[in-house]
């Protein structure tokens, strides 16, 4: 299959240059000078995709999702199916998401049985990480082999006590791993032995309604936390990634370890640039369908978020997509905010999303494709496979029209739950044809890719730093 791509604005994450595409097989055979390519050329391609007026663009890296996760009493609603359709849907090509070690268990289990639900049944490529949550000799030395296996970053908790919860000293044990083999350790940057005396508190004093679970988390405790991991990872030597950054308090703690040379990078997703703590104050347990940790802020927190993306002291955007649905799964917590599975869905609306930003001047068209793709393709081992509209790489390309409208909504998303967090967005800008290695996935005809296509990534360390 050779398809040319031409007559468009080819985007990559240093600008825009016009150029027209030639993709053979599975891999981008040359990007050359508008109109290089003549009839001997076209003659040979089996279809020639007009991008006059549109943008030609990487496909969008989703580096945190949780695709059927375990958590809180439920699973999240989309399957690894489910989501990576719904995700080539919005222009993301590539996922990778989270294999969660339950306490007691190995991480070499955990990981067979993360490839047994995604192998065979994603629409576009995936990658795992890992989340670490018994931290004891053989998990430690277990890290290396999911290292050897492609898999280059681990997560840890410092919310949810007795569920995914590591002390500091088994944070360190495993940052001192991390620096010892090259590995990248994310933390979710919370004090949740703090919040879970404030959350006891407010449900003792009968406060259980959706907005509580803000309330409880405030954003000095992200803060508190995102300053301990930065301590913690300085001491070890270890890089650290921050995810899903909400606040304000955090985003000042690694800015301030990044102006003193420390290798701490942060993510943000687009429920923190464009929902607010408000949305979990609405009537009728409507706000829970907001309840995600770290919580939705107070508005003022947006500008901070907006220009750390300017400033690179947040260099990703993922979306932490964990859909569960309002009616029979949210509703577990009704009675008590506690209860209410945390996540929200995300992951089909990311490269709109962001769009946005462009078209309001917050960000650059070069950034926006850098947050969203190249940046993310580094930081987790994939660049220059994935990540950016180069001869070589895969042909994961996004052809995107930057004039069209569209309304977010339930009604019409792909992702499977019975809600969209975004219910009403008018926006500007739309994915318009999307390529998976070669293949067209999405395209006026709608979604011609299949559930098997998708291939299992084996990463390579952070490209940043080894
Ligand atoms: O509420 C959230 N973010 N759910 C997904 C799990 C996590 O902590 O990323
Ligand atoms: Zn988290
Ligand atoms: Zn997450
Ligand atoms: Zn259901």
């Amino acid at each position: 299959m050779r398809t040319l791509i031409s007559g468009g604005t080819v985007l990559s994450s240093t600008g825009a240059h016009q150029a027209d595409v030639l993709v053979d097989g599975e891999t981008i055979a040359a990007v050359t000078a508008p109109g290089v390519f003549g009839a001997d050329v076209k003659g040979t391609v089996d279809s020639v995709l007009d991008a006059t007026g549109k943008y030609v663009m990487p496909g969008g890296i989703d580096a945190h999702t949780h695709m059927e996760m375990p958590f809180g009493g439920a699973f999240s609603h989309d399957t690894f199916a489910t989501g990576t359709t719904a995700a080539a849907w919005g222009g993301t090509t590539t996922i990778i998401d989270f294999a969660v070690q339950k306490k007691g268990t190995s991480l070499l289990s955990t990981l067979d049985t993360w490839h047994g639900k995604a192998d065979g049944n994603c629409a576009i490529d995936y990658g795992f990480h890992m989340i670490v949550s018994d931290v004891n000799d053989t998990s430690l030395k277990e890290m290396e082999t999911c290292i050897d296996g492609g898999v280059t970053s681990f997560k840890m908790f410092m919310a949810y006590p007795g569920v995914f919860y590591s002390t500091d000293g088994e944070i360190l044990r495993a940052m001192h791993k991390a620096r010892e083999t090259g590995s990248t350790i994310m933390m979710h940057a919370e004090n949740g032995i703090a919040i879970d005396e404030l959350a006891a508190q407010a449900v003792a004093e009968g406060r259980t309604d959706p907005v509580q679970h803000g309330l409880t988390r405030p954003p000095e405790l992200e803060g508190e936390a995102t300053s301990r991991a930065i301590a913690l990872a300085k001491v070890t030597g270890s890089p650290l990634y921050i995810v899903h950054l909400s606040a304000a308090q955090a985003l000042a703690e690694v800015a301030q370890a990044r102006d003193t040379g420390q290798n701490v990078f942060a993510e943000t997703c687009p429920q923190y640039l464009y929902l607010s703590i408000e949305d979990m104050a609405k009537p009728g347990f409507e706000g829970a369908k907001y309840v995600a940790s770290p919580p939705l802020r107070d508005k003022s927190h947006q500008a901070d978020l907006w220009r750390g993306l300017r400033t690179n002291d947040l260099s990703v955007v993922s979306t932490d997509h964990c859909p569960f649905c309002f009616k029979d799964q949210k509703e577990l917590g009704r009675a008590d905010f506690r209860a209410i599975p945390n996540g929200m869905p995300g992951v089909e609306h990311r490269m709109d999303l962001l769009h946005q930003g462009v078209v309001a001047g917050e960000i650059s068209l070069a950034r926006w494709v850098e947050a969203c793709s190249t940046t993310p393709a580094r930081m987790f081992g994939l660049y220059p496979r994935k990540g950016v509209i180069a001869p070589g790489s895969d042909a994961d390309v996004v052809i995107y029209d930057p004039a069209a409208r569209q309304t977010l909504s339930a009604e019409t998303h792909h992702m499977n739950v019975d809600y969209s967090a975004y219910e009403g967005f008018e926006l500007t800008g739309r994915v318009e044809t999307v390529l998976s290695r070669g293949s067209i996935v999405v395209s006026a005809d709608g979604f011609t890719g299949s559930t098997g296509h998708g291939r299992f990534l084996s990463r390579d360390l952070c490209q940043y730093l080894n």
